[in-house]
């Protein structure tokens, strides 16, 4: 019997996962199939319970549900509890196991598609959300510089960079105690381009030949992708390669194979 997965959220309409899970089992010949679910926003772990109940074999679980995913595991990965959130679910016979692949999606994105270097980089995090704190820890394990986390709330960034000051160099600070500062990498984890938007920062952060990496995906340039180009950066990209590498560790977790990703993400940017 083809074996099912699904992605859960509330939108789910836009979710290309479908699209790169598809790819994913034609290029290794695995027998599945992958649906979205669109989840009322106060029924999750009912959505989750009918999809098991029907055979269901392990779920992508994408906004706003991440919190709900980590609270419904059980069993949780290390990564899934650095990051405080569930992105995977996987169904054993009987059991959940939860798991947070965007952390890895996102250092796989940068280091092998883009080839950065990480190791020795001044990498900047802005944002102190779910986004920003699922991938400090996968950062860190590059053993970058200085890994600082800057945020327009200022205390949840030094309370992130409190929960992993025991992996590596991370600090946390204000937007405005970023002047005279400069980085290697800077990673846009805000939601801030959803109005348009980009987090105020003075943009001479940019060191020369600095790399500028927007999060979200789908939205061509942001208005921090353009500052970053107005600043000087030498790349950008934003987190449409982040997508499909955190899809492939989800495969990898579920099927125990692993695809290749860069065709799928050429099929995926070509459309
Ligand atoms: P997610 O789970 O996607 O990270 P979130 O937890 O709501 O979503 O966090 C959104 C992040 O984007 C926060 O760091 C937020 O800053 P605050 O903590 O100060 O609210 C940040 N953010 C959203 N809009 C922003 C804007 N216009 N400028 C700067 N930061 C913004």
């Amino acid at each position: 019997m083809t074996d099912r997965y699904a992605v859960i959220g509330n939108p789910i309409a836009h979710s290309r996962s479908p699209e790169i899970h598809a790819a994913f089992a034609r290029q290794t010949g695995q027998d599945m199939c992958y649906e979205r679910i669109l989840s009322p926003l106060d029924g999750f772990a009912a959505a989750v319970d009918s999809f098991r109940a029907a055979g269901g074999r392990g779920m992508n679980v994408t906004l706003p549900f991440k919190l709900e995913a980590f609270a419904y595991s059980p069993r949780r990965t290390p990564r899934a509890e650095a990051a405080g959130a569930v992105n995977t679910l996987r169904f054993d016979d009987g059991s959940v196991l939860g798991d947070n692949t965007d952390g890895a999606g996102l250092a796989h994105d940068l280091t092998r598609n883009l080839g950065l270097r990480l190791s020795g980089a001044r990498i900047l995090l802005l944002g102190a959300g779910g986004a920003a704190q699922g991938v400090v820890l996968p950062l860190l394990e590059h053993r970058p510089a200085c890994l600082v986390v800057a945020n327009r709330t200022r205390d949840k960034a030094a309370a992130i960079a409190s929960m992993f000051r025991d992996n590596g160099p991370v600090s946390g600070c204000g937007l405005a105690e970023l002047t005279g500062r400069r980085f290697d990498v800077v990673v846009n984890a805000t939601s801030a381009a959803i109005g348009g938007a980009a987090p105020e920062f003075c943009p001479d952060i940019f060191a020369d030949g600095a790399f500028a990496y927007e999060m979200m995906y789908g939205k061509g340039e942001t208005p921090f992708l353009s500052l970053a180009r107005g600043a000087g950066a030498g790349g950008w990209a934003d987190g449409l390669g982040m997508l499909v590498e955190q899809a492939a560790e989800s495969f990898l977790l579920w099927r125990g194979v692993r695809p290749d990703t860069g065709p799928v993400l050429a099929m995926l940017r070509q459309a």
